[in-house]
């Protein structure tokens, strides 16, 4: 069994990824159920998701078991499990409920996983595993998380704690688990924190574009309908896609500058405002993509110019519903 006739969990499915993934796997699965707290909610911004007949919601929160267990309940064979806590703001003002949510909350949805005998996991880890000079990182070069001092790791931490957890539950447990590490994704319906979303929210505002430092932080920006191929080859191909893949588009790349610049052409009239950080930077983040090329066959279709355009459009539309 691939996608079809799958029933398939995706935990943090309100959010801007999980309302992607949805949307896609919908016409395949049997069933795909949502199950979120509503800290972020891009599923309302997507009222033809919330009406599907194949997509149902169950409000639930991963550090409660008895949630957790009542979306297993009618049977699960895949789990995409998205639920975390994630922007960088997030880390600083809420570091202990990151490191609980991103653990703990992993955890019980492993736990219920095993304990029903799925087939196949799906963690989402991240990039930022990689620190703070991340270009061109393999799936295989060391993580390179910075001091625990410093609170902008805890995301990181957590996130590299539960590649491991899902990676040995698979194995003791006997079921396929596969880790993807996203790299810079972003799209319609990103309600949460990301350059672009800020940049085109502030743009659409007739706000300056704040550019944090000097601007020069490099990222690999990948469009989220090429994060969702992935993950439906990853689907597809369960038996070969284990373990762990990078996901991002390294044909995107761009400083903060770059791209603050790019917006402002697109929304004449807007300036750029620079502002001095005090926190820990992440300068480099690009990927190489070789393993996903070769076992899933995937290659990222969309170009910067191409996704930003379509992601202002898009936020354009929404102005007045995003939160
Ligand atoms: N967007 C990116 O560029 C990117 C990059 C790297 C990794 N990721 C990872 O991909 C996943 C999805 O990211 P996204 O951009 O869609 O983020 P998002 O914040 O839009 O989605 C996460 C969802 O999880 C939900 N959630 C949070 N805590 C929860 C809890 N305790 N119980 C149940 N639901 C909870 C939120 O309400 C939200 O809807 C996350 O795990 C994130 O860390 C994203």
């Amino acid at each position: 069994m691939g996608i079809d006739q799958s029933r398939i969990l995706i935990t943090g499915g309100a959010g801007f990824i999980g309302t992607h993934l949805a949307e896609r796997l919908s016409g395949q699965a049997k069933e795909v159920i949502l199950f979120d707290n509503g800290r972020r909610d891009s599923l309302s911004l997507a009222p033809h998701l919330r009406a599907h007949p194949r997509i149902k919601f169950i409000a639930g929160d991963t550090l409660d078991k008895s949630s957790v267990a009542a979306a297993f309940d009618g049977g699960i064979d895949i789990v995409l499990h998205l639920a975390a806590i994630a922007g960088v703001s997030s880390y600083y003002q809420e570091p202990l409920k990151t490191l609980q949510v991103n653990i703990l909350g992993t955890v019980n949805v492993l736990d219920e996983a095993a304990r029903r005998g799925i087939a196949h996991f799906v963690d989402f880890s991240t990039s930022e595993i990689f620190g703070s000079d991340a270009m061109w990182v393999t799936e295989e070069m060391p993580c390179g998380i910075g001091a625990s001092s410093e609170r902008r790791w805890v995301y990181a931490t957590s996130k590299l704690a539960t590649e491991h957890f899902s990676l040995r539950y698979g194995e003791t447990h006997g079921f396929a688990a596969t880790v993807v590490r996203p790299f810079n994704i972003y799209g319609p319906r990103q309600t949460g924190e990301g350059a672009i979303s800020n940049f085109c929210r502030a743009a659409l505002e007739g706000k300056p574009l704040k550019v944090y430092g000097d601007g020069s932080p490099v990222r690999a920006w990948c469009y989220v309908s090429d994060t969702v191929d992935a993950i439906e080859r990853i689907l597809q191909r369960r038996e070969q896609a284990t373990g762990v893949f990078n996901i991002g588009n390294p044909r995107e790349i761009e400083t903060t500058l770059g791209l603050a610049r790019r917006i402002a052409r697109l929304v004449p009239g807007t300036s750029i405002e620079f502002e001095a950080v005090s926190r820990a930077e992440v300068r480099a983040r690009v990927p190489v993509i070789e393993r996903a090329r070769t076992i899933l066959g995937y290659e990222p279709k969309v170009d910067l110019e191409q996704g930003l355009n379509s992601t202002l459009q898009w936020f354009s539309q929404a102005k007045g519903a995003v939160r």
